[in-house]
């Protein structure tokens, strides 16, 4: 297997069956610092720096947690705004990472272009996990997903998965690719103008992806082991900052799994994630039903850049 030490997280094309099954066995090792709420030292001489230039809430907070409960310290900053990327400069990629690879060991970055991390890596020498890249992949949240329900049922081949949502979505992009190393066939439903490509259609058959798509939530729930769900009702990704300007649409039943919906089709054991935030596309009377396991999830946010921190900086092998 090929070492982690230095290597990007960039998207989850670059990896194999075998690398997610190590970040998952490292994940779970670590898992207990994180659940006993007691700060390591295993990351003790390094520091995480954070180049956010869109909204976060948990991938940000995630990576400085994870850094924080391994020992490590943090800096970097969430508003763009107060950078010289975001005044007048408006400093380039290039210029900006040749600063913070003297600021940190590892930098995690979210960025409202597309590929943007991957530009950053060229002039990095320190690894760089990507944090969601516009319309691109968003790797570390579902790593953290595939580890949730690693976690919970056990295993991931043989569970049938119920995507549902936009599939521009930066996230929809990384799960594809993730579930081509399992035996794990899929179902997404999306509104028509928020379908897959035939470009990613194509590449996912080139990597024997068992996909189909259905046009509502209905005609799939019964077969999931798993639903993941996004928001169809939301900000444009490829911008820097998208606000709520003026009274939003409800999302069509399509595309809502509701609690009535879960205890009429679903499968009894079958887990429902959400990476959050959400609209309402999940009720919030389905947070306390069997179904749910968002908290979770961000409990594996932890645990999973835990992980990704402690292999790319060489402290697990
Ligand atoms: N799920 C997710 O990426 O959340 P944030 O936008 O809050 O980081």
């Amino acid at each position: 297997m090929r070492s982690f030490k230095g290597r990007d997280i960039l998207s989850l094309k670059d990896f194999e069956r075998h690398d997610l099954m190590r970040i998952f066995e490292v994940g779970e090792q670590l898992e207990p610092i994180a659940r006993s709420r007691r700060n390591g030292d295993l990351l003790r001489q390094k520091t995480l720096v954070t180049a956010f230039y869109q909204p976060s809430t948990r991938t940000r907070l995630a990576h400085e947690a994870a850094m924080i409960r391994l020992g490590g310290q943090v800096t970097g900053f969430s508003d763009p705004q107060m950078t010289r990327a975001g005044d007048f400069y408006q400093e380039s990629i290039k210029d900006t990472v040749k600063m913070l690879e003297y600021y940190g060991d590892v930098v995690v970055m979210r960025h409202f272009q597309q590929g943007a991390p991957r530009e950053a890596a060229r002039w990095l020498s320190i690894p760089i996990i990507n944090g969601g890249d516009g319309w691109g992949e968003h790797p570390t949240q579902i790593l953290t997903d595939l580890y949730t329900v690693w976690r919970d049922k056990g295993r991931l081949d043989g569970l049938r998965w119920l995507a549902v949502g936009d599939m521009r979505m930066r996230t929809m992009h990384s799960l594809a690719y993730g579930l081509t190393q399992f035996d794990c066939p899929v179902t997404f439903v999306s509104p028509p103008d928020m379908s897959l490509t035939e470009d990613l259609k194509q590449d996912l058959k080139r990597y024997c992806l068992d996909f189909s798509e259905a046009e509502h939530v209905e005609q799939a729930i019964a077969d999931a082991d798993v639903i993941l769900v996004e928001p169809v009702v939301q900000p444009d990704y490829s911008k820097s900052r998208d606000e709520r300007q003026a009274e939003v649409g409800h999302t069509p039943e399509n595309f809502r799994i509701t609690r009535e919906l879960l205890s009429s089709k679903a499968k009894p054991d079958a887990i429902l994630l959400h990476s959050l935030p959400r609209m309402d596309e999940i009720p919030t009377d389905v947070d306390i039903t069997r179904w749910s396991r968002y908290w979770q999830e961000a409990f594996g946010g932890v645990v999973v850049r835990m992980s990704l921190l402690a292999l790319v900086l060489g402290a697990m092998e």
